[in-house]
């Protein structure tokens, strides 16, 4: 089931952003490019996967959760360009492939990262993707909290701090809430959002992407620290050799294992209240720690 929806989800996303992001026949197209090369270079698509298999549940027309989708994995797709600069981390390698900035250049890199931000709150405010503007109003909200300094770029900047300062488990955590989480909640919430499922009625939702954001970066952790970089298709073993506090530096790999394996057990729980419409929920929390890549 999970490997059909997940086949399924990178079908779709790939043919939506083909569609919404054709090159133009000017000066521009090499930016187009760089941001289709990013957008159309493949990953999980797993940010599209949570918020597609959630308004599922509420039996949202697949079409519209699609153009939500292509939004945060737009966001997403940002994030990696532009963690992957020489500012940044310094890759050459992302889904087995040359990193934006070394396949075009570093300026066509930053802009292509620039550019798909705001054409993921284009997609997301536009009445084709959903014809209430309360509502979409409530999905830009979510996006951009998730985005920014409160969520993932803020994650960011304490990543970097995570260099030269000393960070215990609990910024750690923190810093892995923000970096990664507030993405992975924001997938769920936009699902729910779509769903039109009351914000009391959410609560279980947020407690199953809340565990789930933190297993997803421990597993990312002890992919980094034990993975095979082929499988992994980037540079691994880079958090230990920029003296990056982890989940794994802190714990160990046996307890940080240990500790994801029991926040998707916590995640399942959350949903406890479902049937089988969130078979898929379950299946994708514990896809998040047995990944190899
Ligand atoms: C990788 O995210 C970067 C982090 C947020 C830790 P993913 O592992 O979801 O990236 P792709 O898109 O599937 O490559
Ligand atoms: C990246 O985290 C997180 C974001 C892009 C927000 P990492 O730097 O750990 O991701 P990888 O390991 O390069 O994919
Ligand atoms: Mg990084
Ligand atoms: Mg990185
Ligand atoms: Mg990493």
């Amino acid at each position: 089931m999970l490997a059909a929806a997940l086949e399924r989800i990178a079908r779709d996303v790939a043919s939506a952003f083909d569609a919404l992001l054709p090159v133009p026949d000017d000066a521009r197209a090499r930016l187009y490019q760089a941001m289709r090369y990013s957008a159309l270079g493949g990953g999980k698509r797993l940010r599209p996967l949570l918020l597609v298999s959630t308004a599922e549940m509420f039996a949202v027309d697949r079409a519209t959760a699609v153009r939500a989708a292509c939004a945060i994995e737009a966001v997403h797709c940002y994030s990696l360009i532009h963690d992957d600069l020489p500012c940044m981390d310094d890759d050459a390698l992302r889904h087995g492939q040359p990193t934006v900035h070394l396949a075009f250049d570093e300026a066509t890199a930053v802009l292509a990262g620039d550019a798909l931000q705001a054409f993921a709150f284009e997609v997301l405010s536009d009445p084709a993707t959903f014809p209430d503007p309360f509502t979409r109003a409530e999905l830009v909200q979510v996006l951009a909290r998730a985005a920014g300094p409160g969520g993932m770029v803020g994650g960011q900047a304490l990543d970097i701090a995570a260099e030269t300062t000393p960070f215990d488990l609990q910024a750690v955590t923190r810093l892995q809430q923000l970096k990664t989480g507030t993405l992975l909640d924001a997938a769920v919430e936009m699902g729910a959002i779509l769903g039109r499922v009351p914000v009391e009625g959410r609560r279980q939702l947020r407690g199953y992407a809340h565990g789930i954001g933190l297993a997803f970066q421990i597993a990312d952790d002890l992919l980094d620290h034990e993975g095979a970089a082929d499988k992994a298709g980037k540079a691994l073993r880079k958090d230990a050799a920029a003296g990056k506090q982890t989940f794994v530096s802190l714990l160990g790999a046996e307890r940080a294992r240990e500790q994801a394996a029991m926040l998707v057990d916590q995640a399942i729980a959350h949903l406890a209240s479902h049937g089988a419409e969130a078979d898929l929920l379950r299946a994708i929390a514990r896809f998040i720690v047995e990944r190899d890549h």
